[in-house]
């Protein structure tokens, strides 16, 4: 059965667009334990532009599932981390003028600098995950990087505008999965995940959690946080249960 953990940023920006201390996102990630949410996630940006750093303190002490610490790669947010200790840390890139994380983090390229957070993060006790494109050579680097976990984007796969576009987008998650799982990497998935497009990836045993915010947010404005996270939990429930082993291959 497959994981759930709730990003809880878009109850930080809703806040930050007043100014002033509600929505808490603290309050929605007790919310979303208490439907059964297995993580909470938060995304302390360079900009700080919905997360703050009191809303990572107060939910290290108040959450009791486990605490995902989305960062970039640099020294402030490792200083950070290690000091706050989050259950695990996922890296993902950052441009000021993105509205969301829009691409996968560049392993590849960055190896050497990426190796080296992760090695600083592992020395502070807390597992790495890296949040990649669904391409073999980024879960290749992400391999040679040391990481734990990868999260694999699945917001291409989301944004898919044709049939086939959407097949060959999720030929490329399982692809990617299988080929992680193969190299004793955890597999996470997320980014644009929603009741309607989750099913399929729910095929993907190696998937073993997803990670999900804007849509749990945007419906929990009709249905409320409680009832927006059940739902989603109910279904990622739901998930492939692992694949038989291969058979021993026959010798002639
Ligand atoms: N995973 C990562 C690494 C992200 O940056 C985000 C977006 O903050 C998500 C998952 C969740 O994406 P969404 O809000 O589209 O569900």
């Amino acid at each position: 059965m497959a994981r759930l953990s709730v990003n809880v940023d878009h109850v930080a920006t809703l806040r930050q667009a007043r100014g002033i201390d509600e929505p808490d996102p603290v309050w929605a990630a007790v919310l979303a334990e208490k439907a059964g949410a297995d993580g909470i996630i938060v995304h302390l940006r360079e900009d700080r532009r919905h997360i703050q750093d009191r809303d990572l303190k107060v939910l290290r002490q108040v959450i009791k599932g486990r605490l995902n610490m989305e960062m970039a790669s640099t020294e402030e947010m490792i200083g950070i981390a290690s000091m706050v200790g989050p259950d695990i840390c996922t890296l993902v890139p950052e441009r000021r003028q993105e509205l969301t994380t829009e691409g996968g983090l560049d392993v590849k390229t960055n190896l050497e600098h990426i190796k080296d957070t992760v090695a600083q993060l592992n020395e502070a006790n807390i597992p790495v995950s890296l949040f990649i494109d669904p391409e073999a050579e980024q879960v290749k680097a992400a391999h040679m990087a040391g990481a734990q976990v990868v999260e694999l984007h699945t917001g291409a796969y989301a944004n898919a505008k044709s049939e086939k576009d959407l097949r060959r987008n999720l030929d490329a998650i399982e692809d990617a999965a299988r080929l992680a799982a193969k190299l004793k990497i955890r597999v996470a998935a997320g980014h644009g995940l929603n009741l309607r497009n989750t099913p399929p990836l729910l095929n993907m045993p190696e998937i073993e959690e997803y990670s999900i915010g804007h849509s749990i947010v945007a419906r929990a404005v009709f249905v409320g946080f409680e009832q927006a996270v059940a739902e989603m939990l109910n279904l990622v429930r739901q998930s492939a249960p692992p694949r038989p082993p291969e058979p021993p291959k026959r010798r002639l």
